[in-house]
């Protein structure tokens, strides 16, 4: 993960959570200089730490080089207010995912930032032309969907809205590449854009198969990670049937779509976790029991994994 020569340009990031730290330390991984808000003034202290580790370990991974690893500090600069973002050229929202308070970020970023500045948001499913409505220049808004680790992961999804300008996409496509990623261009807006339909898809089924009782939670996870999870980085699911003969796939759906759930409710397996306050690793309530050192372990076995895996997408898919 090398900087790649480009200018020095500055970002904005709104919100610094999970997501906008994550895009913060990518950034400056990359050379990017970084202008960063959030209403809450803690935030800021949290991303540089959060930053600190993180390109640290890049540079553990020899994914960093000696000048960035340097340099980094004096390109993170904290924004007392929006108005402070408006020499960025590209803004990237990071806020929760409310269509009421991002509509609200974008009405405050339009009152302060130029009319060319590039407004991006990283939500996960709202679609970018409704993000769009009343807003000043829309052919400036775009999507622009990260993955967590951001700083390791290749994934980022681009999606134009009804009203993005093709320059908008152009540039955040080259923005993208200049990060390290391999993104992924839509030719226009959907809810869930491509993989939070893909693997929300997936997600149904699987709760679908636990709660009529086929299998418990474990044996659909273990037959997962040893079939699809064995090939997913390698081919996509087209890639996957050119490599294993695209016929008998045809055949199988003729018999088999009918009889996957098509249902429109939040499954009851899900409806269940929410109502015991159940976050995962995160609080060690989940599908699975946890302590908080076994919930520790997951963690950092999901780190080195991250790792593992970018090298293998090195080796077997296209650079970037
Ligand atoms: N969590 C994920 O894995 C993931 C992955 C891809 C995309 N996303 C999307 O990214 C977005 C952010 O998610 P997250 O998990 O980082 O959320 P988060 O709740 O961790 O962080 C949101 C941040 O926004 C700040 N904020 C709230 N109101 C603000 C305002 N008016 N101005 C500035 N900052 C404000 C909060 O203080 C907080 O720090 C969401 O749209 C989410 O759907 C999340």
């Amino acid at each position: 993960m090398k900087n790649k020569g480009t200018a020095l340009k500055r970002v904005g990031i709104v919100g610094l959570g999970l997501m906008g730290q994550g895009i913060a330390a990518c950034l400056l991984a990359h050379g990017d200089e970084v202008v960063a808000f959030d209403v809450d003034a803690s935030k800021h202290a949290a991303t540089i730490k959060h930053a600190a580790a993180a390109l640290r370990e890049l540079e553990k991974q020899k994914l960093l080089g000696a000048d960035m690893a340097k340099s980094w500090k004096n390109r993170l600069h904290a924004a007392a207010s929006m108005s402070d973002l408006a020499s960025c050229w590209l803004v990237i929202e990071c806020v929760k995912e409310d269509l009421a308070l991002k509509r609200e970020i974008f009405a405050q970023l339009d009152a302060v930032m130029p009319k060319k500045t590039i407004i991006a948001s990283n939500t996960s499913s709202l679609p970018i032309s409704l993000l769009q409505e009343g807003r000043v220049a829309p052919g400036r808004y775009i999507g622009m969907h990260w993955g967590e680790p951001a700083q390791i992961m290749r994934y980022l999804e681009i999606i134009p809205g009804e009203k993005t300008s093709n320059a908008t996409v152009k540039a955040c496509l080259a923005f993208g590449v200049a990060c390290g990623k391999e993104p992924a261009v839509l030719k226009h807006d959907i809810r869930g854009f491509l993989s939070n339909r893909l693997m929300y898809a997936m997600i149904r089924e699987a709760c679908y198969l636990v709660e009529s009782g086929v299998a418990d939670v474990e044996t659909v996870d273990q037959s997962f990670r040893n079939d699809i999870g064995w090939w997913a980085l390698l081919a996509g699911p087209f890639r996957w049937m050119d490599l294993t003969g695209i016929p008998a796939y045809a055949a199988v759906m003729e018999g088999l779509l009918p009889e996957l759930t098509t249902s429109t409710e939040v499954p009851m397996t899900m409806q269940r976790m929410v109502k015991r306050k159940a976050l995962g690793i995160a609080n060690q309530k989940g599908f699975y029991k946890y302590t908080k050192a076994s919930a520790e372990q997951w963690e950092k076995d999901w780190g080195q994994f991250t790792y593992d895996m970018r090298k293998l997408a090195e080796r077997y898919t296209p650079k970037v």
